[in-house]
């Protein structure tokens, strides 16, 4: 349950929040900027509790085993790289089944287990609107996840709020993987708008976070 300072701002210390893939770029980034919540990390092979997006008795078991929150944020999601004429059979089941379909299953399961008021952030990536030659699965993937907390926002009970971000390419990453730094963006800068949607009251809202440079 969210409870509120006199001021109108929330009281972050009595916060609750899941992050999935919290070992990652952004969700160490997540990790580090909500340090004044209780903080449980969870990854595929790391963290407080471990799940695999895209089994459905590892997200149940995770949500039992971890007790009530207020919020998850899920900065994890694989999808496959390939124009549309490379891509293979694995690589559509794994963008559908990891990005897309772990992140809904992480909402229609975590539901019972988040406090009324409490909140979902996904994330999708910038390459949802603004497609490459590469990017076919990663741009539906992306999209759907948007798509889905945008329908989902509407028949959320007990007044739980679904959010999107949506960021460019992470700065710190494109320098681990040698990428060109145009329009990246500070991965700190990127937590911000994660911490924004836990504490914030927008619902259904997809914000992209573009870079200058
Ligand atoms: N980095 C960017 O520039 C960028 C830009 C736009 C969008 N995004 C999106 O942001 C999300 C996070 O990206 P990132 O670069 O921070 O990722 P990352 O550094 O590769 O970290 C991935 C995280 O997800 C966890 N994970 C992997 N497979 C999993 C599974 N099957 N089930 C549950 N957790 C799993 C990992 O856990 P373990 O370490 O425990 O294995 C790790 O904590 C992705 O959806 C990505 O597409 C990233």
């Amino acid at each position: 349950m969210k409870l509120y300072h006199l001021s109108g701002g929330v009281n972050t210390s009595n916060m609750k929040v899941l992050i999935v893939g919290a070992s990652g770029m952004i969700g160490s980034a997540i990790a580090e900027n909500l340090s004044d919540m209780e903080v449980i990390r969870a990854g595929y092979s790391s963290g407080d509790v471990t799940v695999d997006l895209e089994n459905n008795d590892s997200i149940a078991t995770m949500y039992k085993e971890i007790g009530k929150i207020d919020a998850v944020v899920c900065a994890s999601g694989k999808a496959a790289f390939g124009g549309v004429d490379e891509i293979t059979e694995k690589d559509v089941r794994l963008s559908i089944l990891n990005k897309l379909g772990g992140q809904i299953n992480l909402v229609r399961i975590g539901l019972d287990h988040v406090n009324d008021g409490g909140s979902f952030t996904l994330t999708s990536g910038d390459l949802s609107t603004k497609p490459d030659k590469t990017s076919s699965l990663v741009t539906a993937a992306g999209i759907g996840v948007e798509g889905f907390a945008r329908a989902s926002a509407i028949s959320m009970p007990r007044g739980i709020r679904i959010n999107v971000i949506s960021p460019s390419l992470i700065r710190e990453s494109a320098i681990k993987f040698n990428l060109p730094l145009d329009g990246s963006i500070p991965v700190a800068e990127a937590a911000d708008w994660f911490r924004e949607s836990l504490t914030g009251e927008m619902t259904g809202m997809v914000r992209e976070l573009k870079g200058w440079l």
